[in-house]
């Protein structure tokens, strides 16, 4: 492989509406992120991914933009992010936008533009199809539910795309003028001192050649399909993404991490190869484990040790020959990880412990969502109806029409509301646990007092000073070579709950155990040195190692 700036970094990913506010608004800011570069320099991690900051009205919490070259008011001003900007730079830490262009804003001035002039050049920007006997063009359902074409105010028989939220309209990369546009604001970031993006919904930017009366069979009683149906008869995203990339990432030798989903599993490379489009990808085989006989929250499967070994290791074999994938546990999409593979009275710091080291050291590059250093939990909201995660609300409708109870529903829409992610990150102990001292725009975890980063960076043994630990392990350069490039092998030891791995490279041969259950066990690790464990010490006698309850452990082994 060969090397790259990016491959032995670690990222950690902000949702800037929920890291710190300074102003007392109750919404976040760049100038909360700038104030906390310390303490995110102090756990290590190399890159910053902002979830988005530009303006936008917030229909679905900033991936509805209706500015690309400005910082949305809440967030502050163009000034703050460079300041920004320069500060993480002197940390050595760099910053990633968030690239949402299959769709912008309804309130894009392109698309309201459009929506003027639907045959005129901003038409021409999106989607705009006739509807066939005074219905929609056909029979998509989008991400957040109901059709994914909403009617053209003021026209009898015109609709736009959305396959998100209607306030998202898709952008139409068939039109040249639309796509240069998209080449111009990324640079215009880049300008700014950006070193990389993350890529939102990659994978829709392609739709099949005809729209209208593409119908696929329904999946669902409303008589509609999922609308990434249509990925099955997209093909060529390959011209755009080789457009994007020549004209924005390979100039700035930009890290770049695509959320790629539903790809065709052969053109992998194609997209994170060694000349791929992008640099890396996220890790969703885990996503889809849990959601394998549905998709919908109340089909989803907890997520057990053994599903996540099965996901890991299908990950690591189709990538070993291809390139590193962006590993994740956390991000602003999905619960929180102590509450989607820990049950209720497995949820310790001892097992949160375990979760980092099971995926901190496989192939790949770590992703860290905010809070996640903390062992930030899912928190509870009874009313649904005051959730701000507009997929809450569809997938609260979709648990009631199947007939479930009212309070079967609310516990699984608490379970995967993208809200759990998004509370404010715990500071301190103080009121609205030092995130804000307004109204916080979602209301605080009620666990702050217990959970909060003041406590953590003073107690050593916290679940921060653990992620510390073992980011500086990963890049000790005795082994970071061999867990940067050292080749993933999955191990099975005679008891199932145990996950296991080994890196090895060259005469360097790392072995990461994991004891994912409350009891316990042991296995055989022959003669071995002890890199990192989530106990106080480590009971290793005669080449064979008890384990005890989320003991998680890095070895180094005789290759
Ligand atoms: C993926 C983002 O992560 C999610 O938050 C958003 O709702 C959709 N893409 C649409 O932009």
């Amino acid at each position: 492989m060969k090397q790259q700036w990016w491959h032995d970094k670690i990222v950690y990913q902000i949702y800037p509406k929920s890291f710190a506010d300074t102003t007392g608004s109750g919404i976040g800011d760049l100038n909360g992120i700038t104030e906390h570069l310390d303490y995110l320099q102090e756990l290590g991690i190399d890159l910053i991914w902002l979830s988005p900051c530009y303006p936008s009205p917030m229909a679905d919490q900033g991936y509805d933009i209706s500015d690309y070259r400005n910082i949305h008011p809440d967030f502050g001003t163009l000034e703050d992010f460079d300041r920004l900007v320069a500060e993480a730079k002197k940390r050595g830490i760099g910053i990633l936008m968030d690239l949402v262009a299959n769709h912008c804003s309804d309130e894009h001035p392109w698309f309201q533009a459009a929506m003027k002039d639907p045959k005129g050049y901003y038409g021409k920007y999106f989607y705009i199809e006739e509807g066939i006997d005074g219905k929609e063009p056909n029979n998509w359902r989008s991400y957040f539910g109901g059709s994914a074409w909403e009617r053209v105010p003021n026209t009898d028989n015109l609709y736009y795309l959305h396959m998100f939220h209607k306030k998202q309209p898709d952008l139409n990369w068939e039109n040249p003028l639309l796509r240069q546009e998209v080449y111009d604001f990324v640079n215009f970031w880049f300008d700014r001192g950006v070193v990389g993006f993350r890529i939102d919904a990659i994978t829709d930017i392609k739709k099949p050649p005809t729209l209208r009366g593409r119908n696929y069979p329904p999946d669902r009683e409303d008589g509609m399909v999922f609308c990434k149906t249509m990925l099955q008869d997209a093909h060529g995203i390959g011209d755009f993404l080789t457009e994007l990339k020549e004209k924005c990432f390979a100039p700035h030798q930009a890290f770049t991490v695509g959320e790629v989903c539903g790809q065709r599993e052969e053109e992998t490379a194609d997209y994170v190869g060694e000349d791929g489009y992008f640099s890396s990808m996220f890790d969703f085989e885990v996503v889809s484990e849990e959601s394998k006989d549905g998709g919908e929250w109340m089909k989803k499967r907890f997520i057990t040790p053994q599903m996540y070994r099965a996901a890991m290791e299908r990950t690591q074999k189709r990538m070993e020959p291809i390139g590193l994938i962006g590993t994740v546990l956390e991000n602003h999409d999905l619960p929180r990880i102590a509450n989607r593979m820990l049950r209720d009275e497995d949820r310790t710091d001892m097992a949160k412990k375990m979760l980092a080291v099971l995926y901190l050291y496989q192939k790949g590059i770590p992703f860290i969502y905010q809070g996640q250093e903390l062992g930030m939990e899912n928190t509870f909201n009874p009313n649904v109806a005051s959730m701000q995660d507009v997929s809450s609300h569809d997938e609260y409708r979709v648990c009631k029409e199947a007939g479930l109870s009212e309070e079967e529903a609310v516990r699984i829409v608490n379970r995967y509301s993208r809200d759990n992610a998004r509370t404010p990150f715990q500071w301190d102990a103080t009121a609205n646990a030092g995130f804000t001292t307004g109204t916080p725009w979602l209301p605080v975890n009620e666990n702050y007092t217990r959970i909060n980063a003041a406590a953590e960076v003073a107690d050593a043994d916290s679940v921060y000073h653990f992620y510390r630990r073992a980011i500086a392990l990963r890049k000790n350069p005795e082994y970071a070579d061999a867990l940067v490039y050292g080749v993933f092998d999955s191990v099975h030891f005679a008891d199932d709950n145990i996950i296991a791995y080994t890196r090895t490279k060259g005469s360097t041969k790392l072995l990461v155990i994991c004891n994912f259950q409350n009891k316990k066990t042991s296995c055989h690790v022959g003669k071995a040195s002890v890199l990192l464990d989530n106990y106080a010490d480590t009971c290793i006698e005669a080449g064979e190692m008890t384990l005890r309850a989320f003991e998680a452990v890095v070895l180094s082994v005789e290759s």
